[in-house]
């Protein structure tokens, strides 16, 4: 693993996050990624997306994927989901190679993905009938998923009448009752709004607590990967390698009150180093011609 010359080292954990993250390197790996490459044909040629990708995930880990834009992280997330093959390499799934997608991982995506014809309890039935759960087990289940983050009073509601917020509750619901062995997120919170954002990442670290599963998260909001992740896990800007993986020093659960932490703040700088490695400073000149003489004097000073 690479790191930049501006990298300073891994922020130390405490010694009680010290012990939890022990306790996570001693549990049974659920996902394991050997060797991952991914390249797409084209008409114009062909295009390497992924590259000698290795990663191990530990049974009830949460692991926070980023990297810049284009890097692959959702290439690699819909090639564990099944949803592509890749071109090179395998993926574990309890020691056992996976094709194709299965119920035991569930996916949960930025756009909204429910079925607008279904009411909510009909689009989480939908989600347990798809796995192979009779229509009466799968009524009783979905209530108990949709109860579990917090929508029961809206049970019979449409999609289009909830908040982008309840939606992606919703999507969650669908993709847990199924019992998946992981679950796997392309930045789910993504186009919601910072405030219903930050809800959302609490309600998911609760409903986390509650449920025996592994999330693999992907985005490309530090804060957010520091936030939810026991382990960060940086993709390199070009195809290769893993760049670098960061153990998170902070406690749980979390309080939104780490994120002014000064262990955070480290945390964030050191990811940060990584992300922004070897940026070109192009930002173009802002041409300030046809603004009011006022605005004009104002920029120029
Ligand atoms: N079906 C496809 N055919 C050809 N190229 C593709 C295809 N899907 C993705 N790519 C290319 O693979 C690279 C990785 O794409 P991917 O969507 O995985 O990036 P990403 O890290 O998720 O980016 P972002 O942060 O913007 O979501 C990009 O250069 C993209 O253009
Ligand atoms: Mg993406």
């Amino acid at each position: 693993m690479s790191r930049p010359p501006d990298a300073s080292p891994d922020p130390p954990p405490s010694r009680e996050v010290g012990e939890r993250l022990a306790r996570n390197r001693a549990r049974p790996v659920v996902l394991s990624i050997r060797s991952l490459e991914k390249r797409y044909e084209g008409s114009d040629g062909s295009f390497l997306a992924l590259r000698g990708l290795h990663l191990d995930v530990r049974h009830r880990e949460f692991i926070c994927v980023i990297g810049r834009s284009g890097c692959g992280k959702s290439t690699l997330i819909r090639i564990i989901a099944g949803l592509e093959e890749p071109t090179g390499g395998e993926i574990l799934l309890d020691g056992k190679a996976v094709h194709g997608p299965g119920p035991e991982r569930g996916m949960v995506f930025q756009a909204y993905t429910l079925f607008p014809w279904l009411t909510v309890r009909g689009n989480v039935v939908f989600g347990l009938k798809m796995a192979g759960a009779e229509r009466e087990r799968a009524e009783y289940e979905a209530m108990r998923w949709i109860d579990l983050v917090g929508l029961g009073g809206f049970a019979n509601h449409y999609p289009d009448q909830l908040s982008g917020g309840m939606k992606q509750r919703v999507a969650i619901a669908r993709a847990l009752a199924s019992r998946p062995r992981i679950l796997l997120m392309d930045e789910p919170f993504g186009a919601l709004d910072s405030q219903t954002r930050t809800r959302m990442q609490g309600y998911l670290l609760k409903i986390c607590r509650r449920v025996d599963v592994t999330v693999v998260f992907i985005t490309h909001d530090l804060d957010e990967a520091i936030f939810l992740a026991d382990r960060v896990v940086v993709l390199p800007p070009r195809p290769g390698p893993v760049q670098h993986v960061m153990d998170v020093p902070l406690p749980r659960p979390r309080r939104r009150e780490h994120l002014l932490d000064p262990t955070f703040i480290r945390a964030r700088r050191h990811l940060d180093a990584f992300i922004h490695e070897d940026e070109p400073d192009d930002e173009p000149e802002v041409p300030v011609h046809g603004l009011a003489d006022e605005v004009r004097d104002v920029l120029e000073f």
